[in-house]
């Protein structure tokens, strides 16, 4: 049986992840979050005392680590050596050093087939960064979601404060989002770019809804064929 395959591309903040979650919910997809597997691993190497691009001590790590993706109610989560470890990638910590460690390109290497994999057993729309580019080319749709850093700023602090944080500097968290964007931009491997037959959707005065729906229509239209 042939699986419908969607890919989302784009920046920290424009929105991936609240509006594919969403999308895969409506259309019954398993939503396959790659940042998180970048998030796991380098979750791994902090634990280790590893900080900095270090090829050869990111592949012995590597060798010595069970990961796994397992979808529980189509819920992803993400095992290293057994411990489910899907919350605690969500630090501002784990956020600055997976840039970082996603240049290398032993952790690109690891990564990939289990991503494909996934794609194989399932309906599924996979976020990231290289999905159309990299992972999945011949994916059925391929979406490039984007919006002003300004804007994706502002979701960042919103988003701080809803989690309790106080007193976040906008300015701050606007020169962090650019510098994620400098790195992921720039990188010899997989840097993020938007295929030629990808579907722009700049989200900057968008709402949420409106996104979903937009690329409800986009996947609908799709799976019709
Ligand atoms: O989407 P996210 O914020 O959880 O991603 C965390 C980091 O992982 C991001 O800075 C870039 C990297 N990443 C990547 O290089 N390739 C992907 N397919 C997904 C994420």
């Amino acid at each position: 049986m042939k699986y419908m395959s969607v890919a989302v591309d784009g920046p920290a903040g424009s929105g991936k992840s609240t509006i594919t979650k969403m999308v895969a919910e409506k259309l019954g997809y398993n939503y396959v979050d790659t940042g998180a597997m970048y998030r796991a691993l380098t979750f791994n190497f902090l634990k280790n005392g590893l900080n900095e691009l270090n090829e050869e001590k990111i592949k012995f790590l590597l060798s010595n680590l069970k990961f796994n993706v397992k979808f529980i109610d189509r819920k992803q989560h993400v095992y290293i050596n057994e411990e489910d470890v899907s919350e605690k990638i969500r630090t501002a910590e784990v956020s600055k050093f997976t840039s970082l460690f996603a240049k290398s390109p032993a952790v690109r290497e690891f990564l990939i087939d289990t991503q494909r994999n996934l794609a194989e057993s399932n309906n599924i729309i996979m976020d990231g960064r290289d999905i159309a580019s990299v992972v999945l080319p011949n994916a059925d749709v391929k979406i490039f979601l984007t919006a002003s850093v300004e804007e994706r700023a502002r979701r960042r602090v919103l988003d701080f404060e809803n989690q309790g944080l106080t007193n976040v500097d906008y300015e701050k968290v606007k020169e962090e989002i650019k510098a994620r964007d400098y790195q992921d931009e720039n990188r010899d491997i997989a840097p993020l770019i938007k295929v030629e037959s990808a579907i722009l959707i700049d989200t900057t005065s968008l709402t949420i809804d409106q996104v979903v729906d937009e690329m409800i229509k986009l996947i609908k239209c799709k799976e019709n064929f």
